[in-house]
């Protein structure tokens, strides 16, 4: 093929791209829509991201899952409820999660305060789930997660694993017990959490 025809040959396609292309009117008017509903997310996401701070999880803490029990803050005599608030009065909890336990087995917190969860796992994956509230994340091992949650009534909830971890994985849960702020305060002064 000599250079001229390779010429004429790419001179048809282009004059394939120049010709007019027909829209048909339905078809704009939905191109319209699309356009509309793409901008309209779009400006959805960047104030949910930039104005309310909504982003994907960033806590990245890392620590060694091999040696939690030598650890200064997961060691089995530091797990629970902590004895001291944080300055703005949230209460912090530290969990072990193993297969196939929470640990410590059961605790005690108020409701209507905040709740910080700090968790770790000794072996693999797991996930910690506390119905009826925003208590969900997995638990990495290498890794500490840390959740805020209020619980809004007392009562009793159970945490549960939702991340397959092994054959006693169903097995897998603990009992957190929510006292009223009265009783939270009773407990405080008068008794000793179980
Ligand atoms: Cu731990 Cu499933």
């Amino acid at each position: 093929m000599n250079p001229s025809s390779w010429i004429s040959k790419i001179r048809s396609c282009l004059n394939l791209f120049e010709q007019d292309i027909e829209i048909e009117n339905l078809e704009k008017k939905w191109l319209y829509v699309a356009t509309i509903m793409v901008g309209f997310f779009v400006i959805v996401m960047g104030i949910g991201a930039l104005v309310l701070n909504v982003n994907p999880p960033s806590h990245w803490e890392t620590i060694d899952s091999a040696s939690l029990h030598l650890s200064s803050e997961f060691a089995e005599d530091k797990l629970g409820v902590q004895p001291m608030a944080l300055p703005d009065g949230t209460i912090q909890v530290q969990l072990v999660a193993a297969r196939y336990g929470f640990y410590p087995r059961e605790i005690v917190v108020p409701a209507d305060q905040k709740i910080q969860f700090r968790m770790a796992t000794l072996d693999v994956l797991h996930g910690a789930h506390i119905p009826m509230t925003n208590m969900s994340t997995m638990i990495v091992p290498g890794h500490v997660s840390e959740v805020t949650t209020v619980f809004p009534k007392p009562g009793e909830y159970p945490l549960l694993c939702n991340e397959y971890c092994g054959m006693g994985h169903d097995h897998m849960w603990s009992k957190v017990t929510v006292l009223s702020q009265d009783e939270w305060a009773a407990l405080k002064t008068g008794g000793k959490q179980p």
